[in-house]
């Protein structure tokens, strides 16, 4: 049985409902979080609450919850293991269309979970590399806040989708930003790149933590501004996300990037990355 998180209640997804007036539904007045279990246990939930806290303040919705309390039993009833928990907060139910809100609404709180595979247990070998094309970003300048608005996100997906490709990496005044969901690196010999942290970006725990274990295994890095031809003639791409890990992008607009094959910074990162996650999850 798939069991939901409504509004104060655990209940079988079939018996959650919302109001066509809730703010999410009418205006995606909502944010939201996509945090990772594995064996039960949650992946960065720290930093995925901070985060939460950090969109809803961004976009004045008050709510007082014990996210992690919420999630870790919304994943124990649906019987532990590897799960990505959804959590959304809406602004709450006005009871009519109305653009202005009442600042006394009371939020609307939803979480789910579905199974996920666990990135750290595929061996890098039969990791395999993904394609992208290169479109602009037509995204707001607040990509900061993880916003349930995401039409443009959905859009440059089924574009990418249409051309045969797995992601779309995004282009504003002609840097890239990063992918449809996920956050962008490229490696040039040896160093690794990936654009500077700002509103035009969503703060990705995953990039934070590559970031960390690239400072702590003396791998380099730079945080700079990426154009078209600077992806173009990387030695390697690779995005990243909580229920991705570190991916390789192989193919970029129908071209091979580097030699075509995932590259070795690429493996180097997926392992510490991979092993890092079963030490916090094992204690091993
Ligand atoms: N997306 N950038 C965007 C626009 C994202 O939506 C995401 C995550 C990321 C990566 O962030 P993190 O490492 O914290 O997962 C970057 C989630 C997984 C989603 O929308 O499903």
């Amino acid at each position: 049985m798939n069991i939901v998180y409504l509004k104060g209640q655990f209940m079988a997804s079939e018996k959650a409902t919302v109001s066509p007036f809730d703010r999410g539904f009418l205006f995606g007045d909502s944010v939201y979080e996509v945090v990772p279990y594995f064996r039960g246990i949650g992946f960065r939930l720290q930093e995925h609450i901070a985060r939460l806290e950090h969109s809803l303040r961004a976009v004045r919705i008050q709510a007082d919850t014990d996210w992690a309390g919420l999630m870790d039993e919304l994943v124990q009833r649906n019987g532990g293991g590897n799960m990505s928990v959804y959590l959304q907060v809406t602004r709450g139910d006005c009871g009519s269309r109305s653009h202005s809100y009442d600042a006394s609404l009371r939020p609307t709180v939803f979480a789910c979970c579905a199974p996920v595979r666990n990135f750290a247990a595929v061996p890098a070998e039969d990791v395999v590399g993904i394609s992208a094309i290169v479109t602009a970003d037509l995204r707001w300048h607040r990509c900061d806040i993880k916003s349930t608005g995401l039409l443009p996100n959905i859009l440059v997906l089924q574009q990418a989708r249409d051309h045969r490709a797995d992601e779309a990496l995004l282009l504003r005044d002609g840097v890239l930003t990063e992918g449809t969901s996920c956050n962008l690196f490229v490696v040039r010999q040896g160093v690794i790149y990936t654009p500077k942290r700002s509103s035009d970006i969503l703060g990705g725990i995953t990039r934070e933590l590559v970031l960390g274990l690239a400072d702590a295994n003396g791998m380099q890095y730079q945080e700079v501004d990426i154009d078209y031809d600077s992806l173009m003639s990387a030695d390697e791409v690779w995005i990243s996300s909580s229920t991705r890990g570190v991916v390789p992008v192989t193919r970029v607009d129908h071209s091979p990037i580097g030699s075509g094959n995932k590259g070795p910074v690429w493996a180097r990162m997926f392992e510490l990355l991979a092993r890092y996650q079963q030490q916090l999850m094992t204690g091993e």
